[in-house]
């Protein structure tokens, strides 16, 4: 997870969104294109490692008949954040309501959770059934990259196949390159600059969205 000083330099440089855009739009655009992927038109959702929860204020703004809400363990960030947020590791998070969300989302979030499949099933029993959970991640194209990172990425089979346990109709939205703002943000923060260009240079974003199934 983003380190204090890491999240000081960036909120310090106005970079509230920690996060991997399209190629040349700007943050309010991303976040519509977001919510048009999410595809869903129940209120509540959740956003897990909201950051400082600029694509939920933003959502909430454009759709106010939405209550967004984040989960974030950093103090400095949860203090931030634009949307109400319970501070605290999602994992470890006991008074989320079950049944309740119509749409939980990680938006480069879900490689610090400790295990994927404890995650999702956590996401899967706050859901509704019928409810959407969706992912905005980063994907590596090369193992030795991997090693490089601070957070766990996943293939998309892996993912698939994680998702093919609570959900169904789990499909992947698109990948596409990174874009400027994404660049400068990690290198703003990023102590070795070689890493910071290898890394950006083999991995990629990518989107899943999946619906929760009844029984689940
Ligand atoms: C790379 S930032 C992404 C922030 C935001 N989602 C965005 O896209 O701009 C990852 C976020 O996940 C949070 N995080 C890390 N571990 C977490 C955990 N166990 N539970 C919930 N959030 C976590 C971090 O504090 C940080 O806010």
């Amino acid at each position: 997870m983003p380190s204090e000083l890491q999240t000081q330099k960036l909120l310090a440089v106005g970079v509230d969104v920690f996060q991997i855009y399209w190629t040349d739009e700007d943050k309010f655009q991303h976040a519509e294109n977001l919510w048009r992927l999410v595809n869903h038109k129940g209120p509540r959702v959740l956003d897990v490692g909201c950051g400082v929860g600029a694509i939920g204020a933003i959502w909430q703004k454009r759709h106010p008949d939405l209550v967004v809400t984040g989960v974030n363990p950093d103090p400095l960030q949860a203090s931030a954040s634009a949307i109400p947020t319970t501070r605290g590791k999602f994992q470890e998070c006991v008074d989320l309501p079950a049944d309740y969300f119509d749409v939980v989302t990680f938006q480069y979030a879900l490689g610090y959770m400790p295990s994927l499949h404890l995650a999702l099933d956590k996401a899967a029993d706050l859901l509704k059934a019928g409810g959407v959970l969706f992912i905005y991640d980063i994907c590596c194209i090369d193992d030795t990259v991997r090693s490089l990172l601070d957070y766990r990425t996943y293939d998309i089979m892996e993912m698939k196949d994680a998702l093919d346990y609570n959900f169904k109709d789990a499909r992947v939205l698109f990948t596409a390159d990174h874009s400027e703002v994404f660049r400068h943000s990690m290198e703003s923060v990023g102590e070795d600059m070689a890493a910071v260009q290898l890394i950006l240079s083999k991995t990629s974003p990518v989107c899943y969205r999946a619906v929760k199934v009844d029984n689940a």
